[in-house]
């Protein structure tokens, strides 16, 4: 048990005001005392997620209750022995409700979960992890899954061959642009959509082979079926774009439906499921994995950042700076991914 301390930190707050506005700011935090089954972690780093962003507006399907520190996904140093890990040990937390239920990693300190603390690979430095973090895992999950869903003998026996067209849409957001590199990385054609044109560069570098408008990914004409043309589609948009891109999925081909940046409804007909054997996969990184699985999966994320650090924008922001990347992140005005330096 930890003794309580002075303020030796500082976190992002978010609370309402008398008026009822939500609003975020910076305070000071002391080193919290750790409690049973959490333990305390000093955070070096934390992702920006666009659950983050929300959580900072006051979405109440993120920030369960005001005030809440925002921040899924942290990096930094055991202060306590977690589970088989000493004091000391560089680890990452993700999910288990942390930043949603729990206060978050847009703090200096951190009552982690022990069930969601794992040790960093050491290869990937506190930044390089949270440039990834559940943006990563949930590219890589993606993909794996995706995989496992396609019909290639269906495809085969309608026409098509092995040939592997993989849309990844929202491409230059944090998942979308890790799951074109992941994609691509997994051998895998890759044709990226973005509304934003400065990005092409970066995403070729990604491994995309080619680089789309939101217009150009989406076939003319209103028929509930165009010409198949992907094989799979990572979907990070939702909305109207997802609804509109079923039509164009391959015989049995499958598409994996990850955000809603672009809109919650979709609007679309069966056709694509009953007369092409479509698939279309939720993905849920936060409730889909188990620890187990995390633990499997961030070596293969550091393998992945290997290939990517060069080309990946990441941007380095401190504490006093999230809120205004929120509001850029809901406005969709944002690339690649941003990770937050308490310390700074
Ligand atoms: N299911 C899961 O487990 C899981 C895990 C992580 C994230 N997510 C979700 O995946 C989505 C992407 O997350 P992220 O962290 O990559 O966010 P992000 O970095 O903000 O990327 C979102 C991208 O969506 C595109 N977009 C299209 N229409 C938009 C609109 N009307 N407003 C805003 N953006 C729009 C933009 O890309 P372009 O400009 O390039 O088109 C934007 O960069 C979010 O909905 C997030 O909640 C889900």
């Amino acid at each position: 048990m930890m003794s309580p301390a002075l303020p030796s930190g500082h976190c992002w707050l978010v609370s309402r005001d008398d008026a009822g506005a939500v609003f975020g700011r910076l305070v000071p935090q002391a080193r919290p005392i750790s409690n049973a089954g959490r333990v305390l972690v000093k955070v070096e780093a934390a992702g920006f997620n666009y659950k983050d962003a929300l959580a900072c507006s006051g979405h109440p399907g993120v920030a369960r209750q005001l005030p809440h520190v925002p921040g899924i996904d942290a990096a930094g140093v055991l202060q306590e022995p977690a589970d088989t890990l000493p004091a000391g040990t560089p680890v990452v937390v993700t999910g288990n409700g942390l930043g949603e239920s729990l206060p978050g990693g847009f703090a200096s300190w951190l009552l982690a979960p022990v069930d969601a603390v794992i040790r960093r690979p050491p290869t990937l430095s506190a930044i390089s992890a949270m440039a990834l973090g559940t943006a990563g895992l949930t590219a890589v999950v993606a993909v794996e899954r995706l995989a496992g869903l396609i019909d290639w003998g269906y495809q085969r026996q309608t026409g098509g061959g092995r040939t592997s067209d993989w849309l990844v849409t929202g491409a230059s957001g944090g998942v979308g642009m890790l799951a074109v590199a992941a994609a691509a990385a997994a051998g895998h054609r890759v044709l990226a959509c973005t509304r934003k044109s400065p990005v092409a560069e970066v995403l070729r570098s990604l491994g995309a082979a080619e680089v789309l408008t939101p217009e150009d990914a989406i076939a003319p004409g209103g028929k509930p079926l165009a010409s198949g043309r992907y094989t799979a589609v990572i979907d990070t948009v939702g909305g109207p774009l997802l609804a509109e891109l079923l039509r164009s999925v391959r015989h049995g081909g499958a598409v994996a439906s990850i955000g809603n940046a672009g809109g919650l409804e979709l609007h679309a007909t069966v056709l694509p499921f009953i007369l092409r054997g479509v698939t279309l996969a939720g993905i849920d990184a936060a409730g889909l994995l188990t620890n187990d699985q995390r633990r499997q999966l961030w070596p293969r994320l550091a393998t992945l950042w290997s290939l990517v650090e060069p080309h990946f924008p990441v941007r380095l922001l401190e504490l006093d700076g999230v809120g205004e990347w929120a509001g850029r992140m809901l406005a969709g005005e944002t690339r690649g991914r941003a990770v937050v330096i308490p310390s700074a």
